[in-house]
């Protein structure tokens, strides 16, 4: 482990660390909740452990953040970057995604995942982060993103259909780094 993926501690006792297997059954916990009853995510059917193991894999395997917020060893929520959207020119752009156990809101997991994925993405030499947040009544979810430094880009209306009702997309942006003040060195 070098400094860049060391575990990282809060005054408030929350740990930052790199997801290991042995996180994925409260990762897929925590991420079931938030399919099967919130407008977060777009999807509907809750993946199972391994296809959420899967997912774990393919981020760290492209050397992006895929992070547990932990209090007291157990896992109360979790924040990953992935690629934004496939085509390369699109390679210094990350998509964030952060999810917190119900039970853990508002007490600050959030905010310690999702600063622990912007700051891996700014030593990775990313250069932007993307929001693509369900939906606009996601106060939760704005308000954690404008406290980190994101603005809001765009808002897709209607875009999704999910618990019987349209669903709107908020897209947030944050620059990393040198952001385009700078051309890439690769
Ligand atoms: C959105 C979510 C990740 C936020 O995580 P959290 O741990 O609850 O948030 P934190 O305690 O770290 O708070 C971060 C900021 O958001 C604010 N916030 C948290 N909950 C809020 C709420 N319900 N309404 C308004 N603001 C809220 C906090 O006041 C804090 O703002 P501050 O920095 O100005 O004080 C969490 O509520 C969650 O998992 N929601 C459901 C899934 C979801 O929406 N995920 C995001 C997908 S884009």
């Amino acid at each position: 482990m070098n400094a860049a993926t060391a575990p990282s501690q809060t005054p408030g006792g929350i740990v930052i660390e790199e997801a290991t297997s042995e996180d994925v059954a409260a990762i897929q916990r925590i991420y079931a909740h938030h399919v099967l009853h919130g407008v977060a995510s777009f999807e509907e059917v809750a993946p199972d452990e391994t296809e959420m193991d899967r997912r774990r894999r393919e981020i760290l395997g492209r050397g992006l953040p895929y992070l547990v917020a932990k209090r007291d060893g157990l896992v109360r929520g979790f924040a990953y970057a992935g690629p934004f959207r496939p085509r390369t020119a699109y390679r210094y752009t990350v998509e964030d995604s952060v999810y917190v156990a119900p039970e853990a809101v508002g007490q600050g997991f959030g905010r310690a995942a999702l600063g622990g994925v912007i700051r891996r993405c700014t030593d990775l030499g990313m250069r932007q982060m993307v929001a693509v947040i369900g939906d606009s009544g996601n106060s939760a979810s704005i308000r954690l993103h404008e406290s980190l430094g994101f603005q809001r880009a765009a808002l897709l209306r209607s875009v999704g259909f999910k618990l019987g009702r349209w669903v709107d997309s908020v897209i947030m942006q944050l620059s990393l780094g040198e952001a385009n003040d700078t051309l890439p060195k690769r």
